[in-house]
């Protein structure tokens, strides 16, 4: 359990909601400054090829985004840093906006087979490549690198991992095929052995 994470949810209105429905509020004591990532957390990063990055505009509006990329392009720098690249696209802007008024953002990140959720909280600082080229390479592959605008860091203060009730297994096209590849090839050579002249 990421103590800091309830430490910085359960806030005064948050606890007035559990005493309201529940009667009481859950009491939180002892919270670290930050809850490092461990290996657990590190690995399910490194596998994700998808996550949900949240962020505040300056009006108090939530806004979130997608962001996809290779299984592992939100990299794990540290126990306590992330990266990803931002790249050229909609023009519009909206984290890399949000970001400059406020860096506090969320991130949800789901493994749908293994009904598994990881929550992170943490500060966001955003460098632009014409600035800092050299980072590119570390953190884009070769293919990417020239749409790469920004690398967005994430300076992680807490996380908490969610129970899988009510996360309906789904698979990518990747995994269909990787799960469907032995039953097609095995179809295909009982085709031939039903094709072949009988002996
Ligand atoms: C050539 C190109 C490649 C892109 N590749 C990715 C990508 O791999 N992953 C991703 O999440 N977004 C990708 N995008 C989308 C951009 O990063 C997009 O600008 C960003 O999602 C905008 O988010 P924001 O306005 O919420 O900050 C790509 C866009 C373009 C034009």
């Amino acid at each position: 359990m990421a103590t800091k994470y309830l430490d910085m949810t359960f806030t005064e209105s948050v606890c007035h909601a559990q005493k309201q429905y529940y009667g009481s509020a859950g009491t939180i004591e002892g919270a670290p400054e930050r809850d490092p990532l461990g290996q657990a957390e590190a690995e399910f990063i490194a596998a994700r090829d998808s996550f949900y990055l949240g962020t505040i505009s300056e009006s108090g509006w939530p806004y979130i985004q997608h962001r996809g990329g290779p299984p592992g392009f939100l990299r794990v720098i540290n126990e306590t840093t992330l990266v990803f690249a931002d790249y050229r696209g909609n023009r519009q802007l909206l984290t890399t906006g949000n970001v400059s008024v406020n860096d506090r953002v969320a991130l949800f990140l789901m493994d749908y087979k293994n009904r598994e959720r990881l929550k992170i909280l943490g500060h966001a600082r955003i460098e632009d490549v014409r600035i800092h080229p050299e980072l590119v390479a570390q953190v884009a592959d070769t293919k990417m690198r020239p749409s790469v605008e920004r690398l967005v860091f994430i300076d992680v203060v807490s996380f908490d991992w969610n129970c899988p009730k009510y996360i309906r297994p789904r698979y990518s096209v990747d995994e269909v095929e990787a799960l469907a590849g032995p039953l097609k090839r095995r179809i295909a050579e009982l085709e031939a052995a039903l094709r072949a002249p009988k002996a």
